[in-house]
């Protein structure tokens, strides 16, 4: 048995997707949801899925001896990225090196770094007129949105399209691969 962790900041759509995909498996366990955010969505949603939630904030995040206790108290193998927006600091990536992956809503390198998440993503694919958007699951290294790329699927962005329009496209795929993407990478690891 592999057990996840799933860190995540806001509404939790894709934490509840992936929770209901492997809810049945015999190989892959969601233990934990991690959270930086008080209010997030995502708290009910693991509420709603029986599976235990811990908010966290900064000081615990950073602190390596806090964090490091959390995740090996549940177990945690892997830890999967579902919208979480603080950057992974060195000593997770380090203690996780290879085991924690990312989904972001554009097609990286294209809206990636700093500031780029979320609406702010497809906000700059509407204004700039792109043809094409897409999803980027990656492993997540020490700089934002740089790992190594598992995985990308592309859309069709109509001119007409909102960004609104655009995100409610790129969600309908994240749904459909991610927990795809998560089962093969802890199946076969890096091939
Ligand atoms: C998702 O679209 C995810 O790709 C994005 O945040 C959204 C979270 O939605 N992540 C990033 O922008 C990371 N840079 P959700 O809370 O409903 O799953």
């Amino acid at each position: 048995m592999q057990n996840l962790a799933i860190f995540a900041s806001g509404a939790g759509s894709n934490a509840d997707n992936i929770l209901h995909y492997f809810e049945k498996s015999s190989t892959i366990r969601v233990n934990l949801v991690v959270c930086n955010v008080p209010n997030a969505g995502v708290i009910e949603i693991a509420k709603k899925n029986c599976v235990p939630c811990i908010v966290i904030d900064k000081i615990t995040f950073v602190s390596p001896e806090q964090m490091l206790s959390i995740l090996k108290q549940y177990q945690i193998d892997r830890i999967v990225l579902a919208g979480f927006l603080w950057l992974i600091p060195s000593y997770l990536i380090t203690s996780f090196r290879n085991n924690i992956v990312n989904i972001h809503p554009s097609l990286l390198p294209k809206y990636g770094g700093k500031g780029m998440y979320g609406m702010n993503v497809h906000k700059a694919v509407a204004e700039n007129k792109e043809e094409i958007t897409g999803i980027t699951i990656h492993l997540v290294d020490e700089i934002y949105d740089n790992g190594r790329i598992l995985f990308q699927k592309t859309i069709d962005v109509d001119a007409k399209d909102t960004p609104e329009e655009i995100a409610h496209k790129v969600h309908q795929l994240e749904y459909a691969y991610f927990p795809e993407v998560i089962e093969e990478w802890c199946q076969y690891g890096l091939v």
